[in-house]
């Protein structure tokens, strides 16, 4: 028998399986939703006698081992690692020592200082320090789960690390400590932040007086990546995987409450607003996403700036904003009741309007135009045409507009922004990215139809010649041929690249609008070479001044311009 299928034959596939899932007896299997694809019916199955879970749909699953690597996103050696330590099977290798010594090095110190910490807040001298979490309302099997301690003797915990091997500079290094004799956290609560898997990387500390920084947290390092980390997860992750939501809150405290509260979902950022890394992680595990952020300022605007990491990012997204702007720590302690919070949870749009409604009278029609100002602004982010269908039915709704009126509206704004994005180009010349798209999309007759001028009056304009050898080539070569190497290829190579880039997600209207805006800026820079040519030399109060003005003002009003005065 091979290590892993000793250790596979340890492990109880019902047993880890229901960890992340809500399973259902059938026959002697079990039946649950897959965790890795969206489905209506289970079929996922458990299978106790093969030691078995397996999705029929997608094919994701298979003995402990493998479920464990999908389930946790974790490579093969890392699984049997976390596996063989519940089966109590021996290992030669350690996985984490294989993956670079400097790496367990670090793992192991803030393994040590982690359990150090646990210990130092039981002892009698500490007694202050345990009641202050205490009378905060957390019990200890709280303060176990989460591994909560104390930093108040900083000289013993070297002299331990020491005893266990490591230099004074692998102390140092590991950022643990600022010198010998003082850790970071001296006098601190300590939360140790754990990966993904557990281990912990990183600290943060919490004074129980008043003075300040409240907290301070370790320093980005090798393995603490703060943007990515989101504090509980490891301790959260099955029951998110089980309810398929999860509760983001600002901060330890919060986390610790809500869990201690029996709201295991939950887990916390810290200080900042909900990043792309994040994200990515939590939609390995589900789809549904609450956002219970603090209620004053900062947390209003870190719902914001979190929000808008969420467009576009196919979730399920509620914002849970509690009375009273309390955060989720005080609104537990006043008695209040979180799981009724989360039913009443807004939708992102309810949420803008809400906040919008505290500046605005949405009553009143300029209140409504001002709100539908600032949603337009985020719709213009959202790809999705049924998420944007949805959202302005919500809009239509809350502030009773209708939603033609609303489509078109929002229709006309995405349209100029398009022509603002094309009048900010400056990488290069608006005459050679025309060139561009005619050649890249093979608009040449479109371009030919929509040009109000000849191709040799066009040679007005600078930069125009870039256009007239694009059609000469073409003349030479016949239609839609490859153009041969010239020394202007790179260059144009270069467009398209930047134009293929810039349209990536864009469809073929949108483009063919692009390129009509861009012919509209030639035909008018072409118009006003003509008028200057027709007017300059006239004298402005004779008839035939009049004649041509007039002739002008009728060419630019059939060309869609607008014709400058003089
Ligand atoms: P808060 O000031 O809202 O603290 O900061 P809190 O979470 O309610 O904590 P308690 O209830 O006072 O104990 C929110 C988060 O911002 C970070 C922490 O992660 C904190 O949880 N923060 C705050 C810091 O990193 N440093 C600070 O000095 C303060
Ligand atoms: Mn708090």
């Amino acid at each position: 028998m091979s290590i892993s299928q000793e250790v596979e034959s340890k492990i109880n596939i019902v047993e880890l399986a229901s960890r992340y899932l809500q399973m259902k007896k059938a026959g002697v299997n079990y039946k649950a939703l897959c965790p890795f694809h969206t489905e209506k019916t289970a079929s996922f199955v458990i299978s106790p006698v093969k030691n078995l879970a397996y999705c029929f749909s997608c094919h994701h699953g298979g003995g402990p081992i493998r479920f464990m690597m999908e389930i946790e996103k974790m490579e093969f050696g890392e699984a049997l690692h976390a596996l063989a330590k519940e089966a109590g099977v021996e290992l030669k290798t350690d996985y984490y020592k294989e993956r670079g010594e400097k790496t367990g090095d670090i793992y192991d110190m803030h393994r040590i200082a982690t359990d150090f910490y646990s210990e130092e807040i039981l002892k009698a001298e500490n007694i202050e320090k345990l009641n202050y979490l205490l009378k905060r309302g957390i019990a200890m099997e709280t303060i176990d789960r989460f591994k909560l301690g104390y930093s108040g003797n900083p000289r013993e915990l070297f002299a331990r690390l020491k005893d266990k091997g490591f230099t004074e500079q692998n102390i140092i290094d590991s950022w643990i400590f600022v010198s010998p004799g003082r850790d970071k956290f001296y006098g601190r609560i300590v939360f140790p932040i754990a990966n993904f898997a557990g281990h912990t990387v990183a600290f943060t500390g919490r004074i129980t007086g008043t003075w300040e920084p409240k907290y301070l947290n370790s320093p980005v390092s090798d393995i603490f990546n703060k943007s990515a980390i989101l504090y509980g997860f490891h301790l959260a992750k099955s029951t998110i995987a089980k309810e398929q939501s999860v509760i983001i809150v600002e901060g330890q405290m919060d986390t610790v409450a809500l869990h201690q509260a029996g709201i295991y979902n939950a887990v916390g950022i810290s200080g900042t607003a909900l990043t792309k890394e994040h994200i990515t992680l939590i939609k390995r595990f589900t789809k549904k996403l609450y956002l219970c952020l603090d209620g004053d300022k900062a947390g209003v605007e870190a719902t914001f700036k979190s929000l808008e990491n969420l467009y576009n990012e196919d979730l399920d997204i509620y914002v849970i904003s509690l009375p009273d702007a309390k955060d989720p720590d005080e609104f537990i302690k006043s008695g209040g009741d979180f799981r009724e919070e989360t039913k009443k949870a807004l939708t992102p749009i309810a949420f803008y309007i809400k906040e919008g409604a505290k500046r605005y009278d949405i009553a009143e029609m300029t209140g409504k135009k001002a709100i539908w100002e600032e949603l337009k602004k985020m719709l213009k982010h959202i790809k999705n045409p049924i998420e944007i269908d949805a959202y302005i039915r919500e809009i239509g709704k809350i502030l009773n507009l209708s939603t033609d009126v609303l489509y078109s509206e929002l229709k006309s704004f995405r349209e100029k922004r398009i022509i603002d994005e094309v009048n900010i180009h400056n990488k290069f010349d608006r005459v050679e990215l025309l060139a561009g798209y005619i050649r890249l999309y093979v608009l040449f007759d479109l371009f030919l139809e929509k040009f109000q001028y000849t191709l040799d009056d066009g040679i007005c304009i600078p930069s125009f010649f870039v256009i007239k050898n694009l059609f000469s080539k073409r003349d030479i070569q016949g239609k839609n041929e490859e153009i041969t190497h010239s020394e202007d290829t790179d260059r144009f190579s270069a467009i398209e690249l930047y134009i293929e880039e810039e349209n990536t997600t864009l469809s073929q209207d949108v483009i063919t609008l692009k390129f009509l805006e861009l012919v509209g800026y030639i035909n008018k820079l072409c118009f006003e070479q003509e008028k200057k040519a027709l007017l300059s030399d006239i004298d402005p109060n004779s008839a035939e001044y009049i004649i041509r003005h007039r002739e002008l003002q009728e060419k630019a009003k059939n060309m869609g311009i607008k014709m400058n005065r003089g």
